[in-house]
């Protein structure tokens, strides 16, 4: 699906959202391009301040900025260029908008569609990944007529159940990979000298995402692994900022793994340098590649 040497890319949200950001990504070594996830029509997102860096964490509430479906459709085939898969991310509001979007990707110059069922942060609406029923729905429709490559990205899950039922359903519907995981849903920080939040939009609470996510990232990666017994290609996202974090991805389950918030900090010439320090440190551990280490956790 992606190059197997270096499986390394953005994640949705990160430099992705106007041409100039996605051919900085097509110019760098990251493996593939994922787009901002888009929606119907363009949205200005959130008031600001909707973004603050912490010392290992982020906490967003950004409210899907973008520039629309219709604009990204028309952009991606120059985007080609640059010879790595591109890849839709997809937000609808509704059951009937998540498959208008998907109609329109359905037919652009797009190889893969990553169905995002996990934003947190939109004013009244709960995350659809939360409602199974209707995510199921949605998927259904979405396999029955795909012609392209179909991912889902989904939020932290909270028992091992959900995650169980979750991952048989998939494997059922022929989802072709997930990405684990978006932000966690509710996460806010507070100044001390002003005694006042540190976003703006929805009491101040939004996405928690950075280092501080890796444990709870960890997590459902390996549980997701061990149900679908390594059947289910799984991106890693959430915390990843040096090539030991690759590796215990790599251990944990994941086989491509997607940068956010250190990406936003360190600008796409990161991937050259991860690029570089992951062959040195395979050399070190002698091992081949990536893919012999996936899901080799060892318990205990
Ligand atoms: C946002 O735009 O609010 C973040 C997108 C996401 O978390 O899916």
């Amino acid at each position: 699906m992606f190059s197997q040497d270096f499986p390394v890319f953005n994640a949705s949200g990160v430099w992705c959202t106007t041409k100039e950001e996605l051919e900085s990504l097509g110019k760098s070594e990251a493996s593939a391009i994922v787009f901002k996830t888009m929606t119907l029509l363009p949205r200005e997102g959130n008031p600001k301040p909707r973004f603050f860096l912490g010392s290992n964490f982020s906490i967003n509430s950004m409210g899907l900025p973008n520039l629309g479906v219709d604009y990204y459709c028309s952009i991606s085939a120059d985007l080609r260029k640059y010879k790595k898969p591109l890849i839709a991310s997809i937000a609808g509001f509704s059951q009937n908008e998540f498959l208008v979007l998907f109609d329109k990707i359905n037919k652009a110059s797009f190889d893969i569609v990553e169905v995002n069922l996990s934003c947190p942060n939109l004013e009244g609406k709960g995350l659809f990944a939360y409602d199974l029923k209707t995510s199921f729905l949605i998927l259904k429709k979405i396999m029955k007529k795909t012609k392209k490559k179909v991912g889902v990205k989904l939020p932290p899950y909270f028992d091992r159940q959900t995650i169980k039922k979750v991952a048989e359903e998939f494997l059922k519907l022929k989802i072709d990979f997930i990405t684990l995981v978006n932000s966690y849903p509710l996460g806010c920080f507070i100044y001390i000298n002003k005694e006042a939040m540190v976003i703006k939009p929805n009491l101040g609470i939004g996405g928690l995402g950075g280092g501080i996510l890796q444990p709870i990232a960890l997590a459902q990666v390996v549980l997701f692994y061990q149900y679908t017994k390594g059947k289910l290609p799984i991106v890693a996202v959430g915390g990843i900022e040096e090539v030991s974090d690759i590796y215990r991805y790599t251990l944990a389950g994941a086989s491509f793994f997607g940068i956010g918030t250190r990406l936003w900090q360190e600008g796409p010439e990161m991937f050259s340098r991860l690029k570089k320090e992951l062959k040195e440190f395979l050399k070190k551990k002698k091992v081949k590649s990536l893919k012999e280490k996936i899901g080799k956790v060892k318990f205990l």
